[in-house]
This record gives C-alpha cells, sequence and structure tokens, in this order.
C-alpha cells in the first residue's frame, strides 16, 4: 500500500454512511467500531481496524489524527444556504419577536428587499469579505460543502455579481461552494406592478447570462403567495431546466399553494422548507422521489408553526435533507448542531435519521456522488467528534462537538478545546 497522507486513528466508531434512505437510518450510517479512517491524495483510502494496515501504510509524511476515543463520520453538507448579502435585519428580528410577520416586514418593504438595497450597494470584494467569517463558522461545526443561493441581486448585474462572490470565495476558503441561482426570489422594488416583466428579465436575460458564464448547477424559486405563484415559478424552472439548471423549490414555508406538486411534477432535486407540506404533496414528492429538505433554525427563528413534518417525510420513503439556511432574514446563524438537534426536536427525526440528513441525505440533495460518506474512494471530507458517538450531537443542544475538521485531505479546523461532554 502507498504511503498515507493522514491517518485518523484512536475512534470509538466510524461511520461510513454507506446505506440508502430507503433503509433504518441506524443500519444505514454503517458504523465501524474502533476503526481508523487513511486518506490519500485528498480521498478515503482505508477504513477498517488499524491493525490491518500494512505496515508500509504510515511513514514519515503521515500525519497522524489522534481521535481521543471520539466518533469519525464525514465532513457534514449543507443544502440550502443564503450566506451571501450585504446588512442584517437585527431590527426586524425584534419586531417579529413583538408580533409582527415575516409577511407584514416584507409589505412594508422589509425583507428580501431590505437585504436586495444593501448587496446591491456592495462591491464584490466586501460581499467576499462578510462572507468569509459566515463559511468560516460554518467549517468550524464540520461543514465542509455548502450550496450558496444569489437572491439578493435580483437583476442582471447583482445576480451576476452574486455568483461571481460565490466563485471566487471558492479560492479564498477550503469550503467546496454549490452556487445556486435565485433571480426568483421577489420581485424588485423597481418592477413594483409589473411582475411580468420582471419574469421576462429573468427568463431573457438574467438565466441565459449565468448559464453562459456556467455560474449555478442549479435554479431555484422562492414559490409563495407574497414571491412567485406555482405558475410562475413553472415558467421560470422550465426556462433554467431547458439552460441546465437543475430546479430546487423553496415549497410550501409560509402558506401550501401546491409547490411541493410542482416539484415532484418537475422532478426537482429538492423541495424545501415544508412547513405547510399537505398530505397530497408528501405523496408527490414520494412518488417523483425529490428531496425533502429541511431547514428548521428558520422555523424557530420566524416563530412559527407547525414546523416540517420530518416524521411523515421519512415514513413515506423519502430522502430527507438538512440545512441551515443561513440568512439576514429568516435563519441569522451558523449553528449546525442546533439544526441537529430541532430536528429531532420539532420535526420528529430519530438521532441517525438526523445524521443522515446532514450528511448522505443532504449530499444527494446536492447531487454529490461521493459526498456525506466515508467509502473508499470517496471525498477525503471528515470531522472528529470529541464524543464517542452520533446521539450525542442533537441531545447536547446546540453546542458544537467537531473537534478536527478535514477538506480533501486537509485538516482545515481545529477546535480550542476538546469538545466536552
Ligand atoms: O429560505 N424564504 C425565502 N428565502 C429565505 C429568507 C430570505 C430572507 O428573508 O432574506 C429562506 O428562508
Amino acid at each position: 500500500m502507498t504511503m498515507l497522507d493522514l491517518l485518523v486513528r484512536n475512534t470509538s466508531e466510524v461511520l461510513t454512511v454507506e446505506g440508502t434512505h430507503r433503509e433504518a437510518a441506524e443500519a444505514a450510517l454503517t458504523p465501524r467500531p474502533f476503526a481508523c479512517v487513511g486518506l490519500r491524495a485528498g480521498r478515503v483510502a482505508y477504513v477498517g481496524p488499524e491493525s490491518d494496515l500494512p505496515a508500509d501504510a504510515i511513514g514519515p509524511a503521515t500525519e497522524v489524527v489522534d481521535a481521543e476515543g471520539g466518533f469519525v463520520g464525514p465532513g457534514f453538507v449543507d443544502p440550502h444556504t443564503h450566506l451571501v448579502f450585504a446588512g442584517e435585519r437585527s431590527a426586524e428580528f425584534d419586531l417579529r419577536n413583538q408580533g409582527a410577520t415575516y409577511l407584514e416586514i416584507a409589505r412594508a418593504g422589509g425583507g428580501i428587499a431590505n437585504t436586495v438595497r444593501n448587496t446591491r450597494a456592495a462591491s464584490e470584494e466586501t460581499l467576499i469579505q462578510l462572507a468569509l467569517p459566515r463559511i468560516e463558522r460554518l467549517l468550524s461545526f464540520g461543514v465542509t460543502t455548502a450550496e450558496v443561493k444569489s437572491g439578493y441581486g435580483l437583476s442582471v448585474e447583482h445576480e451576476l455579481k452574486m455568483l461571481r462572490v460565490v466563485r471566487r470565495l471558492g479560492t479564498h476558503t477550503p469550503m467546496e461552494l454549490v452556487p445556486t441561482l435565485l433571480c426568483a426570489h421577489a420581485v424588485p422594488e423597481e418592477y413594483k406592478g409589473r411582475r411580468e416583466d420582471y419574469l421576462e428579465l429573468c427568463i431573457r436575460d438574467i438565466l441565459p447570462a449565468v448559464a453562459r458564464e456556467g455560474l449555478a448547477r442549479f435554479c431555484d424559486v422562492f414559490t409563495e403567495d407574497s414571491a412567485f405563484t406555482v405558475d410562475e415559478s413553472r415558467r421560470l424552472l422550465l426556462a433554467g431546466r431547458a439552460l441546465g439548471l437543475v430546479p430546487r423549490l423553496h415549497a410550501d414555508q409560509l402558506t401550501a399553494m401546491g409547490a411541493s406538486q410542482l416539484a415532484a411534477e418537475l422532478g426537482a432535486a429538492s423541495a424545501d422548507h415544508l412547513e405547510q407540506i399537505t398530505d397530497e404533496g408528501i405523496r408527490a414528492l414520494a412518488a417523483a422521489n425529490v428531496t425533502a429538505c429541511l431547514v428548521p433554525t428558520s422555523t424557530l427563528f420566524l416563530r412559527m408553526r407547525p414546523y416540517a413534518p420530518g416524521r411523515k417525510l421519512r415514513d413515506a420513503g423519502l430522502n430527507v435533507a438538512l440545512g441551515t439556511n443561513v440568512n439576514p432574514g429568516s435563519s441569522m446563524t451558523e449553528n449546525h448542531a442546533l439544526v441537529l438537534g430541532l430536528a429531532c426536536l420539532e420535526n420528529g427525526l430519530s438521532a441517525a435519521e438526523a445524521y443522515w440528513a446532514a450528511t448522505r441525505g443532504a449530499a444527494q440533495c446536492l447531487g454529490l456522488q461521493q459526498h456525506g460518506r466515508l467509502a473508499v474512494g470517496d471525498a477525503g471530507d471528515l470531522v472528529v467528534f470529541g464524543c464517542p458517538s452520533y446521539r450525542h450531537l442533537p441531545y447536547h443542544l446546540g453546542i458544537n462537538h467537531a473537534r478536527v475538521v478535514v477538506k480533501s485531505g486537509q485538516v482545515v479546523h481545529r477546535a480550542r478545546m476538546s469538545s466536552c461532554q
């Protein structure tokens, strides 16, 4: 065996997450008690007992990480973020806590429009400097791949600017970023009363410009009373699909209006949020094998009820994914540990189902074949946790237990102190 670049030893167990979402999650996590993990050339080269490693696998150039009895799993994949933005909305947060609703604030010119004004005024350089600490915080929680949406530009110039920022961020951080075009996040203020003209702009100018520059993998739409109708969403997503952009939807977040059914009709990669999804919507997603991407910190942050029915979605046979939805309006947090906790407390998932949803489930949502899993040949993205079992993560609510984070075979984050139980 050629020498390993990195070896993680002395684990309680390694979760390789090699199963499928159709089997019991405990089994799908595929625990390998006391195994070690070897990485070479940025990929997984060995998982198994250290005693079975050939003598020549460890040499002077092998970096050895002592897991100190903690468990090891794949780097988390965050499949839903809006982490590129300027400005902040703490005043709106305060208003909501005193009774105002998200939609009332949006109708009064706040909400997404507020962040659009600030983001348009910011340069690419400023947006990069603002996004980097958010990415650092996600990395510190063990997230090694994150999807990032545009959607605070809402013009050709500024949507392209946001997506170029995402591309440039990729050279400033070890985090792998997957870009999504979300020009259909809201109808911008200057198109008030002219929504058809804005749709035209999206379809005729923004989508083709983004596709020409290869700036996005997905095309997303906020299908909602206050944003885009089901028919408008269909037109946009079909236009995007014709240009090679894979459809995703913000669906059934505030209003059940058939967005999940549209996601099923289009064979979308995911339907996200789903707090208000109906049984009919669940059946449609299940029949079309669409991933349900849940973002419970935004349900908490907006003080909404109910939470998305994670239990029902899993029981219907759906792949469930979990994301932070980092954004200034509905989820101003990079606390991935809190996402896992809420998924268990409020979405009704077991600890194993939540862990699946944050690793392999999320990777599947983004169409990433070799992420969120630690089989030989997969991406060398892993996390060493300061606790012996994944069950501890949602239980020790909102506490970060990631001790060492590895991306593509390189240590990219070390916690200052061992996470304590
Ligand atoms: O995913 N729901 C729409 N988009 C974001 C919120 C964006 C904002 O309020 O700035 C979300 O929750």
